[in-house]
């Protein structure tokens, strides 16, 4: 006798179309930083899911078709149970990816456990290389040479995948964009160059001018064809003898959402199909309610189907977007 076939369910797709591989579950609103453009909010009492309530929604999505999981905060890496939930999760049937987001300051102790407990993508949050910037742009608790360590740690882990993430500052960072290329290259890690969004102060450089800049920094850019999971393109850079990816990820100013594959689940436990959006459905709530999984999907599918064709993050007249810091980016 064969196994039984596993159910077929109709694969997750929004409104637009676009197929929904991809979730995000942020399992903190806590941080141990402030960054200026993330959300000045204070920490609230949010603990986020439950490591067996995050299970229990991974398995719900992957049921519902997606493939990579990638876990945020807040800070992610103040969880004590992180690796028990990115274990659960990379051995959930459909998952093929754990990855994880992290401001860096954990990851020296971090990086070799989590890369065993099953992440196999590391994004690493480096906006600047110099220690008193990082004092005034994520706050005194930011440690440079910390993070320092967590990258070379990261570097040595042997992840599939390296990033280094820089969100783009007028007057900020945006004289530093070669170095932190340099920097990355090295390590064996893609650096990425975001625009600002609107989640708090502060002036976005608009990606055609980030390219400029990196010119006059001294890296020179070809096109590359290398496309990602995200929204990020990517360019190959040459700094002297060095070279490597670019990414850039223009949130504001380039069709960001074209491809969209995504959906997030924030600290709250609350569904947002999209990063910019005002509206949020309460999954946690209703599966603490013991609503059980068609329930469950049923109410990801009616949110997903009323999802925009593109964010409307600039647009202040629709009232205050949801906040960065339980959202995770
Ligand atoms: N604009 C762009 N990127 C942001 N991030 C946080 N807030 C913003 C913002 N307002 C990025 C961080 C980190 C990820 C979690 O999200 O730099 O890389
Ligand atoms: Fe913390 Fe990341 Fe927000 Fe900075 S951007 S305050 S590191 S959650």
């Amino acid at each position: 006798m064969t196994a039984a076939a596993p159910p077929q369910v109709a694969p997750l797709v929004d409104g637009r179309g676009r197929a929904v591989t991809y979730l995000r579950l942020s399992l903190t609103a806590r941080c141990n930083f402030r960054c200026t453009y993330c959300s000045p909010a204070p920490d609230g009492a949010d603990e986020g899911l439950r490591r067996e309530e995050a299970a229990r929604l991974v398995r719900l999505f992957a049921g519902l078709g997606v493939r990579r999981v990638r876990l945020t905060g807040g800070e992610p890496t103040l969880r004590p149970d992180l690796a028990g939930v990115a274990a659960d999760a990379a051995a959930t049937p459909g998952v093929e990816e754990v990855a994880l987001t992290t401001n860096g300051q954990r990851l020296a102790e971090l990086a070799a456990p989590l890369r065993a407990a099953g992440v196999s993508r590391l994004n690493v949050s480096l906006d600047t290389l110099r220690p008193e910037r990082l004092a005034s742009l994520a706050g005194r608790a930011a440690d440079l040479a910390r993070i320092l360590r967590g990258v070379e740690a990261a570097a040595a882990a042997g992840f599939a995948s390296l990033k280094l993430n820089a969100v783009v500052l007028r007057g900020g960072n945006e004289d530093e964009l070669g170095e932190l290329c340099r920097f990355a290259w090295r390590h064996g890690a893609v650096p990425r160059f975001i625009e600002l969004m609107p989640f708090g102060p502060g002036e976005p450089v608009p990606i055609a001018e980030v390219k400029r800049l990196l010119a006059a920094q001294g890296v020179r850019l070809e096109p590359d064809a290398t496309r990602g999971w995200g929204p990020a393109v990517h360019m190959r850079g040459r700094s002297g003898a060095a070279s490597g990816l670019v990414g850039f990820i223009g949130a504001m100013s380039e069709s960001f959402c074209e491809g969209c594959n995504r959906v997030r689940v924030g600290a709250d436990g609350a569904l947002r199909s999209c990063l910019g959006g005002r509206d949020r459905v309460p999954l946690l709530p209703m599966l603490r309610a013991g609503a059980g999984d068609a329930e469950l999907a049923e109410a990801v599918r009616r949110a997903l189907r009323d999802k925009a064709e593109r964010h409307a993050m600039g647009d202040a007249a629709r009232g205050p977007l949801l906040p960065m810091r339980g959202t995770g980016g």
